[in-house]
C-alpha cells in the first residue's frame, strides 16, 4: 500500500489554522496554499534519489549531490493550479502537465475535459497536486490517466484529505503515496470535507 503522510509540522499546522478561517482573504489564502505546498514538497522529496556531481567552488573541486530525476507537476484543474508555484519554488526545473476533471454535482462522478502532460512521463517523479482529496474519485481518474500515459512514480500532494478519499486511492492503487497537511473527519452530504475549508477553488480565485 502507498504511504499516507500527514504532516504534524508546527509551521504547517499554524498556516492551516489561517487557511481554514473563513475570514482569510483570497490573497492570503493563495499565499498560504503556496507556502503549505512548499513545506509539503520538502517532506515529499525526502527520499528522492540524488547523484554525485563535481563542482568547482572558488576554493577547490568537491563532490556534491544533485537531483537529476525528471519532475512533473500535474495540477488537477482548477484548484490544483494554486499549488504549482509551491512545488516550483523548490523544484524550478519541473515540467507541468494539466488535467481537467470536474465532479458531476449530483453523482460526484469525475468527468475529464482536458489532459496535456509531458511526453516522457515514464520514469519521472510525478506530483499530482489538488488541495482537497475528498471522495477520491477525481484523484483516481487522474492517476488512471497518468498511468495510461506511462507514469510509474506518482505521489499525491494535497492540503486536506478525507478518510474516504485516502481509502479510495489506496484501495485502487498500491503504489501511490499521499502527502497531506491535514487529515479531516469525513465528507458531508454535498461532498465537502468537514471541517475542511470550504470550496478551495472559490477561495483561491475569489469566485464566490
Ligand atoms: N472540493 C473542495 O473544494 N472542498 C471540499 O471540501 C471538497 C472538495
Amino acid at each position: 500500500m502507498g504511504k499516507l503522510f500527514i504532516s504534524e509540522h508546527p509551521l504547517i499546522q499554524n498556516k492551516m489554522s489561517m487557511l481554514r478561517d473563513k475570514n482569510t482573504s483570497t490573497k492570503e489564502f493563495r499565499e498560504l496554499v503556496n507556502e503549505i505546498t512548499m513545506l509539503l514538497t520538502y517532506e515529499a522529496t525526502r527520499e528522492i534519489p540524488v547523484c554525485d556531481v563535481e563542482i568547482d567552488t572558488p576554493i577547490a573541486k568537491t563532490v556534491c549531490k544533485a537531483i537529476t530525476k525528471d519532475i512533473v507537476i500535474v495540477p488537477i484543474l482548477r484548484a490544483g493550479i494554486g499549488m504549482v508555484d509551491g512545488v516550483h519554488m523548490l523544484l524550478p526545473a519541473s515540467k507541468v502537465g494539466h488535467i481537467g476533471i470536474y465532479r458531476d454535482p449530483d453523482t460526484f462522478t469525475p468527468i475529464e475535459y482536458y489532459c496535456k502532460v509531458p511526453k516522457n512521463i515514464k520514469g519521472a517523479k510525478v506530483f499530482i497536486v489538488d488541495p482537497m482529496l475528498a471522495t477520491g474519485k477525481t484523484a483516481e481518474a487522474a492517476i488512471e490517466l497518468l498511468k495510461e500515459r506511462g507514469a510509474d512514480d506518482i505521489t499525491m500532494l494535497c492540503i486536506i484529505a478525507a478518510p474516504e478519499g485516502v481509502k479510495a486511492v489506496q484501495s485502487t492503487f498500491n503504489d501511490v503515496d499521499i502527502y497531506t497537511a491535514a487529515y479531516d473527519l469525513a465528507l458531508n452530504e454535498k461532498g465537502y470535507i468537514v471541517p475542511g475549508l470550504g470550496d478551495a477553488g472559490d477561495r483561491m480565485f475569489g469566485t464566490k
